[in-house]
């Protein structure tokens, strides 16, 4: 079955498409657009990208924060240069996270802004990542340095390319999934993947619709991110970002507690929601808090103090100026393991099988 969410942008509005053999509709997209070229930037093999209709160069890209520089952008742009591309035609990525990312920054600079389409590959970028508008790279000093917003055509979210996912790489997405829960979703436990993926980017969208440009209500996407982005640094990236996004999601009930903005149940519900995914719960065992700390001052939303997306009676909410020493007396209350046993996350959550269904 086929699901269309459509993002809400005035002149910039488009569809996101999700269910089992979607990528097929990209011809129709490619056509609707009225292009005559096509460029596709794939870090999956040649027969997962669907057919353009039009003259097509295939690039072949990696997944990775390693290629998700400047640097890559400028080639993939000579690229563009070379094959003729004109501002009327599109560039179409299929991959994960980090690629949708990358193509999409050089989309958005090519002449100053050509078409795009997403067909993300990931859980990841399904639920997240390709849907927003948001691009960016990554410079020496930093991930997501360098970006713009740059809305899609398009986003094909074809269910079909999670069915070979590996297990880390569904936790990856599931940790995104989890943290609706906290902002605004319904309890999306005991749905189908392919509904869970729906009501994500439902949500998203909604979220996106009202604050395109990160100026308030979208910073509610980052729920559980300051300690999930402080880990994937502290481990050298050992953790994946679900994975550390749902540690933080842990946490961020734990410090909505400690600072009384919600009861004990409503604590409690945070690890529940968590482990019902398969998702870590514990910190890793040997980071010092002070390190995870120091890391979060220098998270994007740490203008005024430290801060945090924090669920409260009335929502969740961004908080700012969270004393430093609740921070860390929370995070030393928080469980510790081996970095090998947090990262995997604790049982196996979604049978594979699950990934192909409507
Ligand atoms: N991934 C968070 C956002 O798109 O705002």
């Amino acid at each position: 079955m086929k699901r269309t969410v459509p993002v809400r942008l005035g002149d910039r509005s488009y569809d996101v498409v999700i269910g089992p053999g979607v990528r097929t509709s990209l011809a129709g997209v490619v056509q609707r657009l009225g292009a005559r070229k096509a460029v596709v930037v794939s870090a999956r093999p040649a027969e997962w990208v669907p057919e353009t209709g039009v003259e097509t160069l295939l690039l072949s890209a990696r997944d990775g924060e390693q290629d998700k520089t400047l640097s890559t952008v400028q080639a993939l742009c000579g690229e563009f240069v070379r094959f003729g591309l004109t501002r009327s035609d599109v560039v179409v990525s299929c991959g994960g996270g980090t690629t949708t990312d990358v193509v999409g920054l050089a989309a958005a600079l090519y002449h100053r802004g050509v078409a795009v389409v997403h067909l993300p590959t990931s859980l990841l970028a399904q639920v997240d990542a390709s849907v927003g508008g948001k691009t960016a790279v990554n410079l020496p000093a930093g991930k997501n340095l360098v970006g713009a917003y740059w809305q899609l055509s398009a986003v094909l979210c074809d269910t079909d390319y999670l069915s070979t996912l590996p297990r880390r790489e569904m936790l990856n997405g599931l940790g995104e999934i989890a943290r609706c829960h906290f902002i605004g979703s319904v309890d999306l436990r005991g749905l189908s993947l392919a509904e869970q993926i729906t009501a994500s980017v439902t949500l998203k969208a909604s979220i996106v619709e009202v604050d395109e440009r990160d100026a308030g209500k979208r910073q509610l996407l980052n729920y559980g991110h300051t300690l999930g982005h402080a880990l994937e640094t502290a481990t050298d990236f050992a953790l994946r970002h679900g994975e550390a996004v749902a540690i933080g999601t842990v946490f961020a009930g734990r410090l909505a507690g400690a600072l009384g903005r919600i009861d004990r149940a409503r604590v409690d519900e945070h690890l529940a929601v968590i482990q019902h995914y398969g998702l870590p719960v514990a910190l890793t065992a040997d980071i010092e808090p002070e390190v995870l700390v120091r890391q979060m001052r220098r998270d994007k939303k740490a203008i005024n103090g430290l801060a945090f997306v924090l669920d409260g009676r009335a929502g969740a909410e961004l908080v700012s100026d969270v004393p430093p020493d609740l921070v860390t007396r929370v995070l030393d209350q928080m469980p510790r393991e081996r970095l090998d046993a947090v990262a995997g996350g604790a049982a196996v959550p979604v049978s594979m099988a699950d990934a192909a269904t409507t």
